[in-house]
């Protein structure tokens, strides 16, 4: 009897791959899987598949023989070198028309340059970005894929399928062009930074000059979750503060060290924002602030050196509000500039993407789910306005910018750093400002380097020799 194919193969069985695997086999397709390191694809299989159709294969070659025609291979192997080493380890097996798709953490870059040598080789090529951990690749992720329509096309009914479901439906879109999948993972990674960060601003003031204890902290997250914070990031957070250590019975964050860990997608999204001349100030603070706190010694010791200045203060509704709210703006500035962004990125690199249907697959599954994109997809409708010349979002900063000069106030009193939420306070001062103070930087620039300069009241470019005037 001739064996029955496969609809698609996987090839990197860490946790995501293995994931996404059990997750596609269980909504009733044949996975064949594959593995560099043997011994991973038996643990998997052993200790994993109950009863799902998925067939180990530990040669390549007989790997790519066991899926359907046009074949279609997802690859869950470690961002860079892997991948390619990867693929080349595949061509030679591959006939035109097959499918390529990286679900991995790509740099859209080289998402590009794939793209652009496989199709010309005559093999299709999705670059997928899949948000959601570990927990989203079993249960729902939410699915980015870019490449070709004709290659979605292709694995569309399977992504549909095993992508997270909301209202709105599953969290799975052809988000665009080329490489166009990768760059909104990768903003929508950079959000994530920017968030987590605001996160721990607000808890930095809760501990340290509202003195909280953590229970507490946690109780004031999880009303908030309830509310228009109500977010996959907020949820983590309450439920983080809830935790015990079981060796030393003390909340769990007070027995992490500060300093946190960081892959590389939200400096990629800076990068990539400067380079189009895009300000994400949230995003870029986010990351140096995580760049900040790998300096734990320098800073234990420059501490003591200079003390800080911290006066209590009395935990009230008011001033809770004020926090509520402020979180609030700086989660609408994170989502606001990382939209425009990809909206940017989109004209720039003809991506082609609907920023309401990147909005919409991003309420579910992903990590940076919330409340508010519900708010940002009745805003975002106009692609040439900008998100903040909405009537209605007009008042809902309004409203709340009093709460974030407050959290300002007592922030520079209390001396804690508040990179991220007073970039989105600077950022949203500046936005909003008709005369900034650049006609004084091209002045010097033009004195010192004849760089020219613009008049408010007449056209061309003009130069002076400044010292003349002296
Ligand atoms: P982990 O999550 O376990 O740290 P990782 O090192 O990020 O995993 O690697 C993720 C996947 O990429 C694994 O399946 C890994 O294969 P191995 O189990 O053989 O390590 C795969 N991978 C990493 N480097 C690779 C390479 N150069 N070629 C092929 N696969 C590779």
């Amino acid at each position: 009897m001739i064996p029955v194919k496969s609809s698609i193969g996987l090839i990197g069985l860490a946790v995501m791959g293995q994931n996404l695997a059990l997750n596609i086999a269980r909504k009733g397709y044949k996975v064949s899987v594959f593995n560099r390191t043997a011994q991973k694809t038996e643990e998997f299989v052993k200790n994993r598949v109950k009863g799902e159709e998925i067939e180990p294969h530990y040669d390549i070659k007989d790997f790519v023989e066991s899926l359907e025609r046009p074949r279609k291979i997802i690859l869950m192997v470690k961002a860079g070198k892997p991948v390619d080493d990867t693929i080349s380890q595949l061509l030679p097996y591959l006939e035109p028309g097959d499918l390529i798709i990286d679900g991995g953490n790509s740099h859209y870059l080289d998402t590009e340059r794939r793209f652009k040598d496989l199709t010309e080789k005559g093999f299709l090529f999705l670059g997928m970005g899949v948000s959601g951990g570990e927990y989203g690749a079993l249960h729902g992720p939410s699915l980015m894929p870019g490449g070709s329509k004709k290659a979605y096309s292709l694995v569309e009914d399977i992504l549909l399928k095993i992508a997270a479901k909301t209202e709105d439906g599953p969290c799975c879109t052809y988000v665009g062009e080329r490489s166009a999948g990768h760059f909104v993972k990768m903003v929508h990674n950079g959000i994530e930074y920017a968030i987590m960060q605001s996160i721990a601003e607000i808890y930095h003031i809760m501990r340290d000059v509202l003195d909280l204890p953590t229970d507490e902290m946690s109780d004031i997250f999880k009303e908030w979750n309830s509310g228009e914070l109500n977010s996959f990031l907020v949820e983590i957070t309450y439920k983080i503060l809830k935790r015990k250590d079981e060796e030393t019975g003390k909340p769990m964050v007070d027995v992490i060290l500060d300093r946190a860990e960081q892959k590389g997608t939200g400096k990629w999204t800076s990068q990539a924002a400067l380079d189009l001349g895009i300000p994400t100030p949230s995003i870029n603070l986010a990351v140096v602030e995580r760049i900040i706190s790998h300096f734990k010694e320098e800073r234990t010791k420059l501490s003591k050196l200079y003390n800080k200045r911290r006066s209590a203060l009395q935990k009230s509704e008011e001033f809770l509000k004020d926090l509520k709210d402020s979180l609030f703006f700086a989660m609408f500035m994170a989502f606001s500039q990382g939209m425009w962004l990809i909206s940017e990125a989109s004209k720039e690199f003809s991506y082609n993407v609907d920023l309401f249907e990147v909005l919409r697959i991003w309420k579910g599954g992903c990590i940076i789910r919330a409340k508010l994109i519900d708010t940002l997809r009745r805003y975002i409708s106009d692609e040439n306005a900008h998100l903040l010349e909405s009537e209605e979002v007009i008042s809902l900063l309004k409203e709340r910018i009093g709460s974030l000069k407050n959290v300002l106030k007592v922030s520079i009193e209390n001396e804690i750093p508040v990179p991220v939420l007073s970039s989105a306070y600077n950022y949203f001062m500046s936005l909003t400002e008709e005369r900034l103070p650049a006609n004084l930087i091209q002045a010097q620039r033009d004195f010192f380097g004849a760089h020219t300069f613009e008049r408010v009241d007449k056209e061309g470019v003009f130069h002076i020799n400044w010292e003349e005037g002296e």
